[in-house]
């Protein structure tokens, strides 16, 4: 989604400079075109030429830089997102005060762009109350801030004022960036993973399921400006920003949860892969070795898909060893859904814990779409397309 995007990156003079690299780099790895603006205090932490190499443009570190058609004004035109990682406390008070005598706090004043600032210092000036005060004015007026993380300072102290971990910095630009995109104001619950069902303390019936896909999507449908909840068995990554993950463990837990959050949703998608049965009991203490055989009785889950009430678009995945579109067509009539994505977990290359999959959509009408093989990141905007194309609640989409 951030193919063609231009987006602004302002270094300033911290430590943490270094790790502005990195940012630049995934930035620019995803489709991006970052332009790196430095402050003086950074360009003696960190140099222009890095910037260069890395996003293929010219890095700026003076205002008097003569760059024929680039100056602050321009780039601050161009700009869909401008990003300050690291931000120093000078720069917050600068740009909180209105100050404009170096690069970044020009375009920051001349910018129409969201401004995402990352801050980077010591644990005492980020705690100062003139910092605070100065944060808390830049929220007001609409600055979005990526608190910083606590651990090892290059003091050699300890607490709040790291740079927020790269993932955190990036899920946050792709939330920024993409409110007003072609899904906004749409609700749509996720569900991935696969659920476990405890046996004893320590042992638990599980499946493969990785959780990729689901966390794909919700992280696609965020990023096209919809209001997501993913209902979840897996570790959310940092890059979760602007998702309301709930953490479930079993499918009776993600029945609740699924049924508290489809209530004002658009659509549902249960890419998760729940189990179908369950331990009738569940031992309070850990089974020991000492028998033979081991008989565990097993009851039915509740098909989460079929039961839950609302009007919504439905979305099933149909996960088949054989007989595909059979499968997954019967998965779409006896649960009455919208759209099942079907796919054949034995074939090479897809399925269970992979980074791409090969799929059929197939649709209430009958019309089934076969996909090739993509990256489970671009399937996910397919699948949202398909849902798209269904035609929301309450859209003209
Ligand atoms: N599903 C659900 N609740 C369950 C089991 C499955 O909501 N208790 C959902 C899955 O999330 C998926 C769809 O139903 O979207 C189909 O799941 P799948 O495991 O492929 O099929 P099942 O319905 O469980 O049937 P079978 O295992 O016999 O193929």
């Amino acid at each position: 989604m951030l193919e063609g995007k231009e987006i602004v990156q302002g270094i300033t003079g911290s430590i943490a400079a270094y790790k502005g690299a990195d940012i630049a780099s995934k930035l620019t790895q995803a489709g991006a075109a970052v332009s790196v603006v430095l402050t003086e205090s950074a360009a003696r932490f960190i140099t222009p030429l890095t910037f260069e190499s890395i996003t293929g443009k010219k890095a700026l570190s003076s205002l008097w830089e003569n760059q024929p058609g680039v100056n602050h004004i321009s780039l601050a035109e161009k700009a869909d997102c401008i990003l300050i990682a690291p931000a120093t406390a000078n720069i917050i008070a600068k740009i909180a005060g209105g100050f404009a005598d170096d690069m970044l706090s020009c375009l920051v004043l001349a910018r129409h762009a969201p401004v995402v600032i990352a801050p980077a210092m010591h644990t005492a000036m980020y705690e100062n109350p003139v910092t605070q005060k100065n944060i808390t004015r830049l929220e007001d007026l609409g600055f979005i801030i990526v608190e910083p993380g606590e651990g090892h300072l290059a003091s050699g102290d300890y607490g709040r004022g790291r740079l927020a971990d790269t993932g955190i910095i990036l899920g946050t630009v792709k939330w920024v960036m993409g409110k007003g995109g072609d899904l906004a104001g749409k609700n749509i619950v996720i569900t991935s993973g696969g659920t476990r069902e405890p046996l004893d303390p320590v042992r638990y019936l599980g499946n493969r399921s990785s959780g990729k896909t689901g966390y794909f999507l919700a992280q696609a449908a965020r990023d096209r400006g919809a209001m997501v909840t993913l209902v979840t068995t897996c570790e959310p990554s940092d890059e979760a920003v602007g998702i309301d993950v709930e953490y479930v463990e079993t499918a009776r837990e993600m029945l609740s949860s699924v049924n508290r959050a489809v209530e004002n949703a658009d659509c549902l998608i249960m890419a998760a892969a729940v189990a179908d049965f369950r331990p009738a009991e569940t031992h309070g203490s850990k089974i020991k070795k000492g028998v033979h055989e081991l008989d565990i009785h097993l009851v039915s889950t509740v098909d989460i898909l079929s039961q839950a009430k609302g009007k919504f678009i439905r979305v099933g995945f149909a996960a088949e060893t054989e007989n595909l579109e059979k499968g997954a067509r019967d998965k779409l009539l006896s649960k009455g859904l919208d759209l099942v994505v079907a796919n054949d977990v034995t074939q090479p290359g897809g399925g269970f814990g992979a980074d791409s999959n090969r799929v059929s959509l197939l649709y209430k009408d009958g019309k089934i779409e076969k996909l090739s093989l993509m990256p489970k990141s671009i399937l996910a905007h397919r699948i949202l397309d398909a849902v798209k194309s269904i035609g929301l609640p309450g859209s003209g989409c």
